[in-house]
C-alpha cells in the first residue's frame, strides 16, 4: 500500500505498482497543506478503485469522539474505508464498539505484542505496528512482527498485520520475511528502489548491446 495522500503520486504508481491500498494519517495530511479533507480522500478512491483499501485516521481524542469521527468518514466516504484507530485505552473501547457494527479497522500506533494482541482480541482488522519508529526506541521490531504473526496463527484470527513507518528499503525487507501480511510505504522508498544507478546501468547495457547489432532505435520484430 502507498503511505501518502498526494494525488499526483498515487496516480503514478496506481499505474506501476498492483497498489492495494493507501493509508493515511493526520502527519500524513499535513504534508499536503489544508486540503478540502473528504472532496481530496474522495478523489483518492477515485483513482484507487473500490477493492483497493482505503485507510483514514480519527482525530477524535476520546472514545466517543473517535466512534464519531468513524461514522462521519464513512458517510463521507463510503462503507469499504479502513478506519484508523489509534491502539491507547480509548482506542480499543472505540474498536471494540465499531467492530459490533461490522465496519473495518485498522488499529495503528502499535509499538509492542501486548498493544497489538489487545487489538487482535478487540476484532481488528489490520494492525499497523510502527517499524521505524519502534527501532528508533531500541524496541526490536522484527521480533514484535513475529510474536503478532505467531499470536495471530494460534488464535486462528482473521487479523492482518500491516506493518508501517518505514524508512528505507531494508526495513519494508525485514517486516516481510518476519511475516507481515502488507506492508504501507512511502513513494520515496519506491522510487529508490525502483530507480537505483545499477538498474539504469543494465538497462543502458542491455540497450546498448541491442542497437550494436540491430542498430540505433530498432525494435523487436
Ligand atoms: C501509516 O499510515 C503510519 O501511520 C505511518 O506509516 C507512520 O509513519 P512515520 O513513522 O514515518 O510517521
Amino acid at each position: 500500500m502507498l503511505d501518502t495522500v498526494n494525488l499526483p503520486l498515487i496516480e503514478k504508481y496506481s499505474k506501476i505498482i498492483k497498489l492495494s491500498g493507501v493509508t493515511s494519517n493526520p502527519s500524513i495530511i499535513k504534508r499536503e497543506g489544508k486540503i478540502d479533507f473528504f472532496n481530496h480522500l474522495r478523489k483518492i478512491r477515485k483513482i484507487i478503485g473500490q477493492t483497493a483499501k482505503l485507510h483514514v485516521q480519527v482525530t477524535g481524542r476520546s472514545t466517543a469522539d473517535m466512534i464519531t469521527d468513524a461514522h462521519r468518514i464513512l458517510a463521507e466516504i463510503d462503507n469499504d474505508v479502513y478506519i484508523k484507530v489509534p491502539t491507547n485505552e480509548a482506542g480499543l473501547a472505540a474498536i471494540k464498539q465499531l467492530k459490533n457494527e461490522g465496519i473495518h479497522i485498522t488499529a495503528t500506533a502499535i509499538y509492542s505484542e501486548l498493544q497489538g494482541f489487545l487489538a487482535v482480541a478487540a476484532g481488528a482488522d489490520y494492525l499497523a505496528p510502527y517499524y521505524n519508529r519502534m527501532l528508533n526506541m531500541n524496541i526490536d521490531a522484527a521480533y514484535v512482527i513475529r510474536a503478532l504473526n505467531h499470536e495471530i496463527s494460534q488464535e486462528r484470527s482473521a487479523t492482518k498485520i500491516l506493518a508501517a513507518s518505514f524508512h528505507n528499503c531494508q526495513q519494508v525487507n525485514e517486516a516481510i520475511e518476519s511475516g507481515a501480511d502488507a506492508v504501507t510505504i512511502g513513494p520515496d522508498i519506491l522510487k529508490t528502489a525502483l530507480t537505483n544507478p545499477a538498474i539504469n546501468a543494465a538497462i543502458k547495457d542491455f540497450t546498448d548491446d541491442w542497437e550494436s547489432i540491430y542498430g540505433k532505435d530498432s525494435i523487436i520484430t
